[in-house]
């Protein structure tokens, strides 16, 4: 667990190392109140198993602290892990949360998975589905929802006190930006997103969703915007938004699909909840053959 303070908020952060994803515990330190981010649902996928080794650090932290959750909230639906919410919010008893262009992500997925005309795709799934400009409290820091297109049409950026938690938007600046081409993704979007977090405060504190720890560095989630605005390799010097949409695109053609994305979009599209049980209890996942392309290696 790493700990932050920045912008009026203290951010606990807490790195998966399997998919490399940041999870975060922000709180107001005058009111102990606080919002987890992104938490992760370990799951093994050769043996098809979940576990919540992850969530429960993040619930001995908040313990341990004396925190109170106000909100489970999820940038947007993942492709490369499970979200923990629905385990918290057992747990804690706070509200989840989303971005509500998830309807459209479970619309498409809906399709790509054929489920059933009866599977809901209009977000009843969280507990509140935030629009552009929403704002919520996390005792008295106030939150304000960005929508952050282009990862996903769903991904939105909280900004929380002076942090801004960007998920995969933006990466560290030395990895640049995620991907586009996910179904419902798209590169001009996401470079006009980005442009709309570069435009915020140049002290605000960028929260990023994943790091991989490159070249035996330590996995890092915090910079500045004025440092994203500098030196961010797809985005930084006022790079344009033509040059961005190239190199991007470019990028994304040579990527292989995240390990988990098959999986993990029909537990995401539910809010973090397996696939219907059987009558006897027992769960199934749903793979598309032949709907994705194999990659080159
Ligand atoms: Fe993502």
């Amino acid at each position: 667990m790493r700990h932050i303070s920045h912008g009026g908020a203290r951010v606990a952060a807490l790195h998966d190392e399997k998919t490399g994803s940041w999870q975060y515990v922000v709180s107001d330190p005058d009111t102990g109140a606080a919002a987890i981010i992104d938490p992760v649902w370990d799951f093994d996928e050769k043996a098809a198993a979940t576990s919540t080794r992850n969530a429960d650090v993040l619930l001995d932290y908040v313990r341990e602290a004396g925190l109170k959750v106000e909100w489970i909230l999820d940038t947007h639906p993942h492709a490369d892990h499970f979200s923990a919410a629905p385990y918290l919010h057992e747990k804690l008893g706070a509200p989840t949360a989303i971005g509500e262009k998830v309807q459209g992500v479970q619309a498409l997925w809906k399709d790509i998975y054929r489920l059933p005309e009866s599977f809901p795709t209009d977000g009843r799934q969280w507990d509140r589905l935030f629009t552009e400009g929403d704002t919520f409290s996390v005792g008295g820091l106030e939150g304000r929802v960005m929508f952050s297109p282009g990862h996903t049409l769903a991904s939105i950026t909280y900004v929380i006190g002076g942090c801004a938690f960007v998920h995969d938007t933006l990466m560290m600046p030395y990895a640049g930006t995620s991907r586009a081409d996910f179904p419902g993704g798209d590169a001009q979007a996401l470079y006009r997103s980005i442009q709309d977090i570069l435009a915020l405060s140049e002290d605000t504190g960028v929260f990023v969703g994943h790091d991989y720890g490159p070249d035996d560095r330590e996995p890092a989630c915090f910079s500045t915007v004025a440092e994203q605005r500098r030196d961010n390799i797809h985005v930084g010097g006022e790079r344009s938004e033509a040059e961005f949409v190239a190199l991007r695109s470019a990028r994304d053609a040579t990527l292989p699909l995240p390990n988990l994305m098959l999986y993990a979009l029909q537990v995401n599209i539910r809010g973090g909840i397996l696939p219907c049980e059987e009558a006897d209890g027992r769960v199934f996942f749903r793979i598309p053959a032949n709907y994705f392309q194999a990659s080159a290696d």
